[in-house]
């Protein structure tokens, strides 16, 4: 087990009612004016809005809105919203949504503390060490970016969709009431379900010294989103399927399904790259699609570890002589199960042909950046991903 460092200071509240004590519990981590943050709608139909208003005004707590977020959150908004949080002095960033709303909450937060342009530091390749407090009422279980030290935004002029990593953009505090993700739909919950379960695999597959432990928890992770998946799937109000989903969607991300490993995270930014040029494809579709054709190039490296997935995750019944043919069952499985559940699994019902793929891999490979993955990642080696994925 490599040495490492575990700090993921969130504080979270989980669970039905939550809403009503958003203001209270803002206002202990110092908040006196609000940025309300939020996408293209969907909390305002199912009412939440509303609720969390009628918190801050419980609260006394003043506000300003900011809604418009678009999936794969966009530069040019989060530039909106740093002037107007300039002018209205506000000093909170409470992101209502999903990992779209909170990333563009937290690129406001180190705009904000840091009085720059968010995207300087994607330019120069640097991290924050501050970032204005960010709190979230999460509604899609998914990006984890809720307890996450990521925040991934789109440069809209460009298409280049880039992450930041740093422990200032954990948010402060994250409400999570599974209720909120009952008008998800079957599509975003398929996503979220992908997306959940790759933030644990892209950990599981590293090629780092075995770590026992860290590898159950992430299989019971595994385990209990595969089947809590198909739950809510079946059933978009089964409270215990989507709280599991919820709670599942934090812990994939906030590192504990890490520790001692090295996070090298391939499959995540070969797709923003494909979200980032193609931006109705969603990032768990995309991730659906590429993590098996990323698995089956990189499965000899790895072999035991892909059979042992395959056998405690999947079902794969192990075969000692062959594991290579125990870790292609568990691949062949795992695309079942995205097909079951709605995604796509190939290129092609992703929208993007043979073509596209120059463009993509241009992206990724900017200024001759390669992958670090089982094998160095060139525009070669993604080239053949892409193409076992069609
Ligand atoms: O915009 P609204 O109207 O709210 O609709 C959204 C959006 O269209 C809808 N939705 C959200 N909650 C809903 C709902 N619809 C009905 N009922 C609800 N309760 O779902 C759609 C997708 O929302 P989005 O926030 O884009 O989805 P997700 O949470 O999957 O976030 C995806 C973004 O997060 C990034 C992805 O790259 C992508 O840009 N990620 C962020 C990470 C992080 N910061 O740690 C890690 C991830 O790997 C990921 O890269
Ligand atoms: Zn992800």
């Amino acid at each position: 087990m490599n040495n490492f460092v575990f700090c993921t200071p969130t504080k979270v509240f989980f669970g039905r009612g939550i809403e009503q004590s958003i203001g209270e519990n803002i206002r202990a981590f110092g908040a006196k004016k609000v940025l309300l943050h939020y996408g293209g709608g969907s909390v305002k139909r199912n009412g939440l809005l509303d609720k969390v208003i009628n918190s801050l005004n419980a609260s006394g707590l003043p506000f300003v809105e900011l809604g418009g977020v678009e999936p794969n959150p966009k530069l040019s908004l989060i530039r909106k919203g740093i002037a107007l949080c300039k002018s209205e002095e506000v000093n909170f960033l409470l992101a209502v949504g999903g990992g779209s709303v909170i990333d563009s909450a937290k690129a406001i937060g180190v705009g904000l503390a840091n009085n720059c342009d968010p995207w300087d530091f994607i330019e120069t390749k640097t991290a924050p060490d501050k970032c204005m407090p960010v709190g979230v009422v999460l509604t899609l279980s998914a990006a984890g970016s809720e307890m996450s030290n990521s925040d991934v935004i789109t440069n809209d002029e460009t298409h280049l969709k880039r992450g930041i990593t740093s422990e200032a953009v954990r948010p402060a505090v994250a409400f999570l009431n599974p209720e909120n993700t009952f008008t998800v739909s079957k599509f975003q919950t398929g996503c979220g379900i992908v997306d959940t379960m790759m933030h644990t695999l892209e950990r599981y597959f590293t090629g780092d010294a075995d770590c026992d432990l860290t590898d159950r928890l992430a299989e019971g992770l595994l385990i209990a989103v595969r089947d809590a998946g198909r739950a809510a799937i079946a059933n978009p109000e089964d409270y215990n399927a989507r709280a599991t989903l919820m709670w599942a969607s934090s812990l994939s991300h906030n590192d504990i399904t890490g520790c001692g490993k090295n996070r090298k995270f391939p499959v995540h930014k070969m797709e923003h790259d494909i979200s980032g040029v193609h931006d109705n494809v969603a990032h768990g579709a995309g991730l659906a699609v590429l993590f098996p054709a990323w698995a089956e190039y990189v499965l000899e490296y790895d072999t035991m570890k892909f059979a042992q997935l395959a056998h405690r995750v999947w079902g794969a019944e192990m075969n000692f002589d062959h594991p290579e043919v125990t870790a292609r069952e568990g691949i062949r499985a795992m695309r079942a199960y995205f097909h079951e559940i709605g995604m796509p699994i190939t290129m092609k019902e992703l929208g993007i042909t043979p073509d596209d793929y120059a463009e993509i891999i241009e992206k990724t490979t900017l200024d001759g950046t390669t992958l670090s993955s089982y094998l160095t990642l060139g525009p070669k080696e993604m080239l053949d991903i892409y193409r076992l994925a069609e």
